[in-house]
């Protein structure tokens, strides 16, 4: 989608995104007047089959004319070598029809809710070409899991279709997924913005599409994985596995998706036949229900970060692989295995810190846990057999005397409160290591003084892959590349 004010950026964006796209559509409605008035020119010097776009605010455009101006518009550039024009379903303009059709123009009709999913969605898809060589496209805006699954359904159910091409979509984080699944949902092609903050809510970037996910060579039967979580649309677990589809070649992509209402969502994974997903903050303990038999890592923790199944629609284990991924790096440091006795400092007592509890007191470590609300600290500690403290001058004090590891669990540190430290009165010695959770920013204030010091520190980003790489092999069956883990694990913000 080209969505600039004049003709010449338009030009200069779609030359800059040309090895990713195959159709560009002209929203003339964001051009200056004077360069609508001069876009007759523009699908010759783009180069590409071009959509024609004036759309009108009610349906999400920008065009600030009459009704009649746009119309005249139109008109006047229908002719001028464009493959499609756009337009609405409502629209009565049977001069403008009959002119595209002498121009061998093809006709988009299209619909627009930016506030949900119409229940109707598959007849009124049905109902949308005025005749068999018009495409229909639905562009809806779920709000809801349940909305995402009627979406789905919709597609599933072939409206709009009598053979001819069609485009269904999701605006939006929740219908992200409908954007990269076009072959899925029976579309003839998907939406993108060359810039990052698109015109259309949950538009990405040509690049992000083709490139991460692997958009040109997905098919209608593409297996489909994800992560479930709310907000999830920064989750760095796409970039990690669908770079190791990739890498080993298997037909399979891994979509974010935004889940407000878990109970809802398990209609969308057994409408797309989803065999794995990983689980994040806020789903890790609700995700377990009747639905899920968790391992012995689910029932200790009492939280799930990874569902898996060997058919779709059918039931799910459940395996917790945040344990595995934090002990894994420490081991490396520790040359493949913790040191008896090992004194180690948690801060923070929340469902993150759970996990590395329990992993450190199983292998054997000697816990304190320091929060700033002690009771929660209390909880913790007494669950697994660890001592606890306050996050104030007090407990950091004891928590710094003896310590050979401390872990930072809590999100001070990430956006928006990069600039803190959850522990600043702690004073290091410098021979103690830091494990910070944090993996963006890739260095938080806390490592930075950590560093400063003297410490040997583990990252955050070590932690999520070594867990991304256990749940690759769960969802594939294969091993996640090693060079690929040591290219990701290299710090970058
Ligand atoms: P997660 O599941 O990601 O660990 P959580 O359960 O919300 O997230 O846990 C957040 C942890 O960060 C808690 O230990 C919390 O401390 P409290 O138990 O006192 O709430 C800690 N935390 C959050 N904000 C904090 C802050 N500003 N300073 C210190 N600790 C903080």
């Amino acid at each position: 989608m080209l969505a600039s004010r004049t003709l010449e950026e338009n030009l200069r964006q779609a030359a800059g995104q040309r090895a990713f796209i195959d159709l560009v559509e002209l929203r003339a409605d964001h051009l200056l007047p004077s360069e609508a008035a001069a876009a007759a020119s523009f699908p010759a010097k783009v180069g590409l089959p071009c959509i024609l776009t004036v759309r009108r605010k009610i349906d999400g455009g920008v065009f600030d004319g009459t009704e009649t101006e746009r119309l005249a518009l139109l008109g006047k550039l229908v002719g001028a070598g464009f493959a499609g024009m756009d337009v609405e379903e409502d629209l009565q303009a049977p001069d403008l029809d009959a002119a595209a059709r002498a121009a061998g123009v093809a006709v988009i009709r299209s619909f627009h809710d930016f506030s949900g999913v119409p229940s109707d969605l598959a007849q009124r898809l049905e109902r949308l070409p005025r005749n068999a060589s018009e495409i229909a496209k639905a562009a809806v805006t779920p709000r809801t899991s349940a909305q995402l699954a009627d979406l789905l359904a919709a597609a599933a159910a072939g409206g709009g279709g009598r053979g001819a091409p069609r485009v269904i979509l999701g605006m939006g984080d929740l219908g992200f997924p409908t954007r990269v699944l076009a072959a899925r949902l029976g579309s003839a092609w998907s939406y993108t913005s060359p810039t990052s903050q698109g015109v259309a809510p949950g538009q990405v970037t040509p690049g992000t599409l083709v490139d991460l996910y692997r958009f040109r060579s997905l098919r209608p039967d593409t297996p489909v994985f994800g992560v479930v979580g709310n907000p999830v649309m920064h989750s760095r677990s796409p970039l990690i596995h669908n770079r190791g589809y990739a890498a080993l070649g298997i037909d399979a992509v891994y979509l974010p998706f935004q889940v407000p209402d878990l109970e809802a969502f398990w209609a969308t994974a057994d409408l797309l036949a989803i065999r794995g997903l990983s689980v994040t903050v806020p789903h890790k303990t609700a995700v377990l229900g009747p639905r899920v038999s968790g391992d012995e890592d689910v029932r200790v923790i009492g939280a799930c970060n990874t569902l898996f199944r060997s058919a779709a629609p059918g039931p799910w284990s459940g395996a917790n692989t945040d344990m595995e991924g934090f002990l894994s790096p420490l081991r490396e440091v520790f040359d493949g295995r913790l040191p008896g006795g090992l004194r180690a400092v948690v801060i923070g007592a929340g469902g993150a810190a759970r996990s590395v509890v329990a992993a450190l007191t199983a292998a054997g470590a000697r816990v304190l846990v320091c929060n700033r609300t002690v009771e929660h600290a209390r909880g913790l500690a007494e669950a697994f057999g660890a001592e606890y403290a306050g996050l104030d001058a007090d407990g950091l004090r004891a928590a710094g005397k003896g310590a050979d590891l401390i872990v930072q669990t809590t999100s001070v540190g990430m956006a928006p409160r990069q600039d803190l430290d959850p522990a600043s009165a702690l004073r290091f010695r410098g021979n103690e290591l830091i494990y910070e959770l944090i993996y963006a920013p890739a260095e938080t204030p806390l490592v930075r003084r950590a560093l400063a010091a003297g410490c040997r520190v583990v990252y955050g980003w070590q932690m999520l892959l070594a867990q991304a790489r256990r749940q690759f092999l769960l969802f594939t069956g294969r091993e996640y590349p090693r060079d690929l883990m040591d290219a990701l694990a290299t710090p970058s913000d």
